[in-house]
């Protein structure tokens, strides 16, 4: 059996822990031949690709990023040959070529969206959730969310003391364009005051409110924001704002705004922490290392099974499986149920709600 490997979209701690464990897995369990594609689907088109052995993945456990490099936005069936077609075909006719008799696929949606469409050319694929921003439709978890709720929980941690110390209001604009989970947990983590969610639209006046007790009060203000995160009825604003960029929250970002906002009403000083790629490198943490090796293994089983054209998931504290089909470009937001914002409400931790 002759199996590729490859990593689409971000990177994301933990990849090489998925590397690792899915060629221990097949080399060890039944004899396979494993290749790594080098930068993603591009690989596929650029033929670049290198074995992958037990030495190859010596060592690579606690190693950020990826060793096989990856790429945004390459997706062979929006990238155009000099006759006009697509380049899938040229894909698949190098995995023929390489005599691959299917794929593991390690990404976000996107990527899982690019692997579901190579399944009915010929090239099946068993495919692998990735994303800091935890926000993958049908899994609980992806590997890589702990690392970046470490990182911002530290910050956090640090940005508290020098806030005290100066009688701040700090920012610290956490990643997650669609979804809160990173800024949720990394918000409660690191004991923020207030936290701001792509899911719920904050109110400036009830951040202001809340900074300004604060102020007459201890004096200082940890707020946690996700870059998703909108003002209720300000979406124009913000747009308005930052228009000059293409793509406005990636310049200055929410957090930034917030603070034009907020300084004119208060008297304490408002600084801001853009939190930005910091999350998303480095050494995955031991829940992830333990995760991805899961997650690999488990992908392992899959192609063993010849049960192709599915993802691996966690469901509680099992690993299990569900179609790409039906994974394929869907998200997962916090639901606006979600028990920790109950904990965080009942602590008095405000979510720039205008009510409370
Ligand atoms: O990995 C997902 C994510 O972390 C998003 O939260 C963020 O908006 C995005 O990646 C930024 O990635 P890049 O700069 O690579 O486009």
């Amino acid at each position: 059996m002759h199996i590729g490997i490859l990593t689409g979209g971000g990177d994301c701690p933990g990849l090489n822990a998925v590397i690792r464990a899915v060629t221990l897995a097949l080399i060890n369990e039944c004899g396979a031949r494993v290749t790594g594609i080098e930068r993603g689907f591009l690989g596929l088109l650029t033929r670049s690709v290198r074995p992958l052995g037990l030495r190859e993945v010596q060592g690579i456990l606690a190693q950020g990023g990826t060793i096989l490099g990856t790429h945004n936005r390459c997706d062979p069936f929006h990238y155009f040959g000099a006759d006009g077609a697509d380049c899938s075909a040229q894909a698949l006719a190098f995995a023929r070529e390489l005599g691959l008799d299917g794929l593991v696929v390690i990404g976000g949606d996107g990527t899982m969206s690019i692997a579901h469409r190579f399944e009915p050319l010929g090239l099946p694929v068993v495919g692998v959730p990735k994303t800091i921003d935890n926000d993958l439709a049908h899994t609980d978890r992806t590997f890589g969310f702990d690392s970046a709720v470490a990182v911002v929980a530290e910050a956090l941690d640090r940005l508290e003391t020098t806030a005290r110390s100066h009688g701040r209001v700090m920012i610290a604009e956490t990643m997650g364009r669609y979804a809160g989970w990173i800024a949720l947990e990394g918000g409660m983590a690191g004991g923020a005051d207030m936290i701001l969610l792509p899911e719920l639209p904050f109110s400036v006046e009830a951040v202001a409110r809340l900074c300004a007790e604060r102020e007459a009060g201890d004096g200082c203000t940890l707020i946690c924001i996700a870059e998703g995160a909108r003002a209720a009825g300000r979406e124009l604003t913000v747009r308005a704002t930052l228009a000059d960029s293409p793509d406005p929250i990636r310049l200055g970002g929410v957090g930034q705004w917030l603070q034009q906002q907020l300084q004119p009403l208060l008297s304490s000083e408002v600084r801001t922490t853009l939190l930005g790629h910091v999350q998303r490198g480095g050494s995955p943490t031991p829940y992830d290392r333990v995760l991805a090796t899961r997650f690999g293994y488990h992908a392992a089983q899959l192609v063993r099974r010849g049960e192709w054209g599915r993802m691996v998931t966690l469901h509680g504290e099992d690993c299990a499986s569900v179609p790409l089909s039906e994974v394929a470009g869907k998200s997962r937001n916090v639901p606006l149920d979600h028990p920790l914002l109950a904990v965080a409400r009942g602590l008095g931790v405000s979510l720039g709600e205008a009510h409370r």
